[in-house]
């Protein structure tokens, strides 16, 4: 099958990535970064550019979409360039898709979305209410969800979105919560919990993320939404703990207050996932930490 990869070169994308091409897939990684290794056909463009995706995406039969302003943060900071690249990117890649006659979009959405409930308990018939978005990022996601189902009705384009849990694993982006409380471990340096350390998360492992991601390329994923989430509860002083552990450095931790915007936590169901597509993860949180930790202390600077 010939399939491109918008955002290829990050984190999420070069795991799914590998993963497609020992499948036997051909792969075409679009993106403004160099692909994370060599042997991949690799394509420099800007999804906000939507003659250049026009060209990019000639051919794909499938789309995996991941290129985005990942960042929070800098979502926050730049809620134009936010919107222009997760929203009007997305339209163009979507165009794309449709005007080349690919078979299927496949997005990567998050679990973030669910943050727009009140229910502790959240599974993809879950209501996103709009009046209730807070991160411009959440909000970009929920607006880029909005254009791939209005492109199915009007256009009839096939389409998968995931919204992925959490993710942790080697080339994981500096600025998230494990690579900074194992980075600070291992540098024994100073760690920021905001909050009471109470707040968990269900991380799931890149390898086990990636693997759902490839198993979304089943027909009977088509049109669904999927969440690929850890199924494991390990709470932000959990994470601290475990770092501590592998890294057996005593760590030093002080105290900021909570970040309003942030997503608290919730139980996401995998249970669609597990049941339409085969899919679960594998990796244990303790597994995946060593893992982890391992590649970190061969590729910190
Ligand atoms: N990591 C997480 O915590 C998480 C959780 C849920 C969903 N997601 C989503 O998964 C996707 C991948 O996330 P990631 O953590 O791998 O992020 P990442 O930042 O590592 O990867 C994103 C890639 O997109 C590329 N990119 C950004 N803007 C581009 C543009 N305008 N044109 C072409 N390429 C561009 C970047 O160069 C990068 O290689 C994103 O859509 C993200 O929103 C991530």
């Amino acid at each position: 099958m010939s399939i491109a990869i918008t955002g290829g070169s990050g984190f999420i994308g070069s795991h799914i990535a590998e993963k497609l091409a020992e499948k036997g897939h051909s792969i075409s990684i679009i993106d403004v970064k160099r692909p994370h290794k060599a042997g991949f056909d690799y394509v420099k463009a800007d999804i906000i550019e939507k003659q250049s995706m026009m060209k990019a995406l000639e051919g794909a039969e499938y789309i995996y979409h991941l290129a985005a302003v990942s960042n929070v943060d800098e979502a926050k900071k730049d809620p134009v360039g936010c919107y222009n690249t997760n929203v009007l990117g997305t339209l163009n890649v979507l165009e794309a898709a449709r005007k080349n006659d690919a078979k299927r979009v496949i997005f990567a959405s998050t679990v973030w979305v669910y943050s727009t409930s009140e229910e502790e308990k959240v599974d993809e018939t879950t209501h996103i209410d709009i009046s209730k978005s807070r991160h411009i990022y959440t909000s970009s996601k929920i607006a880029a969800e909005f254009a791939i189902q209005s492109y199915k009705k009007l256009y009839g384009l096939d389409f998968t979105i995931l919204r992925y849990g959490i993710p942790y694993g080697p080339r994981a982006r500096p600025e998230t919560v494990i690579p900074i409380f194992v980075r600070n471990a291992l540098e024994g340096k100073k760690i920021t919990i905001f909050g009471d350390g109470k707040s968990y998360r269900n991380f799931i492992y890149v390898g086990d993320l990636a693997e759902g991601n490839v198993l979304a390329m089943k027909k009977s994923a088509e049109n669904k939404i999927f969440n690929l989430d850890g199924s494991e509860v390990v709470t932000i002083k959990g994470v601290l703990d475990s770092a501590s552990k592998i890294s057996g450095k005593k760590l030093v931790v002080e105290h900021a207050e909570a970040r309003d915007e942030e997503y608290k936590g919730r139980h996401v169901s995998i249970r669609r996932a597990e049941e339409e597509l085969g899919w679960k993860p594998k990796t244990s949180f303790e597994e995946g930490m060593k893992r982890y930790v391992g590649w970190a202390r061969e590729n910190m600077d």
